[in-house]
């Protein structure tokens, strides 16, 4: 009886890599627009993709980050300035893609682009830290899919997410978590409209990795939220607070660095593969711990992290 069973999982196991290997012809003509190049995932994924002969269209915040990347790749690859968060920018741009990708259309659609500052206690921010977290990683990122996905309906392409583990279990106060749940809501929602047209659609779920933008953005910023904090905030907190909240920041990062192709792999494979998964969940951390934890009760998930986190001067 387990023997049955053992070969079942086999033969499933096999049949799935089997699968997921089949990979789309003609990636030569495929044109995949992604936005957030100018470093971290979004930089290398379409340094990957250009090496791999798709022709890739990147979108960067900034001209510098844009001539670093064409110095650095093939004469197929161009780049365009976008920001996201600017309506008129992003009209501009969908023009932009459409006259390179005339009747093919759009074969791939990266949403990449995204800012996590400020992360803190809810009651140190202000509605304009939402907002202004929600305006880049949520209505941006709603805006250009809108704007480009007729293009992408043409090829009958695909839709990459990328999400975060923190759209599963919301761990940090600030509007970062709550833009990947609301990205996770819509994308759910689109996967199923979407694939009466042939579209697939994507979701990559990274844990923490560790980019040359979160690098040099470090952790200053709290100590200027704690700054300008109300005295009744510091009252509550207390002046030890902020030291030993950054510590269990620190605790945060695995303590491995984990490689960025983990990440970029999966959204290779999201667009280059026959039978793309719905879900990918890159990094140790987010299969071994934040997605597990996702599936929890959430009085042990609230123990974790009540154990985990310092608690206020004044806590009860
Ligand atoms: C990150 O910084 C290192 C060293 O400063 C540099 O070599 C590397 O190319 C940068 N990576 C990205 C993706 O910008
Ligand atoms: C790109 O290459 C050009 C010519 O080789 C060089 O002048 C320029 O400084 C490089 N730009 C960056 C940002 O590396
Ligand atoms: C977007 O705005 C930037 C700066 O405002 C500009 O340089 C860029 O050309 C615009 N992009 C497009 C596609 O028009
Ligand atoms: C990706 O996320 C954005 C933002 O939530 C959403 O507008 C879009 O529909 C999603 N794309 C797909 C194909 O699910
Ligand atoms: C990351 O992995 C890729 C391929 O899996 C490898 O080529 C690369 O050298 C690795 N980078 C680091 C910094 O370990």
């Amino acid at each position: 009886m387990s023997l049955y069973l053992v070969v079942l999982v086999v033969l499933y196991c096999l049949l799935r890599w089997y699968r997921e290997r089949q990979v789309i012809s003609h990636l030569q003509d495929k044109f995949v627009f992604i936005t957030g190049c100018d470093s971290g995932l979004g930089n290398q994924l379409a340094r990957q993709l250009d090496l791999r002969g798709l022709r890739v269209l990147a979108a960067c915040l900034t001209e510098q980050g844009a001539e670093q990347l064409r110095n650095q790749t093939s004469d197929s690859l161009q780049t365009v300035i976008l920001d996201v968060t600017k309506i008129e920018n992003v009209t501009a741009t969908t023009s932009w893609v459409k006259e390179r990708v005339g009747d093919r259309g759009l074969w791939g659609l990266v949403n990449n682009a995204g800012i996590c500052r400020p992360m803190a206690p809810n009651e140190w921010l202000t509605k304009q830290d939402f907002v202004k977290v929600l305006d880049v990683n949520l209505l941006g990122v709603i805006d250009l899919t809108l704007s480009l996905l007729p293009l992408v309906q043409k090829a009958r392409g695909r839709v990459v997410n990328v999400s975060s583990v923190m759209g599963r279990v919301s761990i940090q106060g600030g509007g970062y978590c709550i833009s990947k749940y609301g990205v996770e809501a819509f994308s759910d929602s689109l996967r199923r409209e979407l694939s009466y047209f042939g579209v697939k659609v994507a979701m990559i779920e990274p844990g923490y990795f560790v980019t040359n933008m979160t690098r040099a953005e470090g952790s200053g910023y709290l100590q200027a939220l704690w700054n300008q904090a109300s005295p009744e905030v510091k009252e509550l907190y207390g002046e030890n607070f902020l030291a030993d909240f950054l510590k269990s920041l620190n605790l945060l990062k695995p303590p491995w660095t984990q490689n960025l192709s983990l990440a970029t792999d999966c959204m290779e494979h999201a667009l280059t593969a026959c039978h793309p998964r719905t879900r990918y969940s890159p990094g140790w951390d987010a299969k071994f711990i934040y997605l597990p934890m996702s599936y929890l009760p959430s009085f042990l998930v609230d123990l974790m992290m009540y154990w985990y986190y310092p608690k206020p001067a004044k806590a009860l």
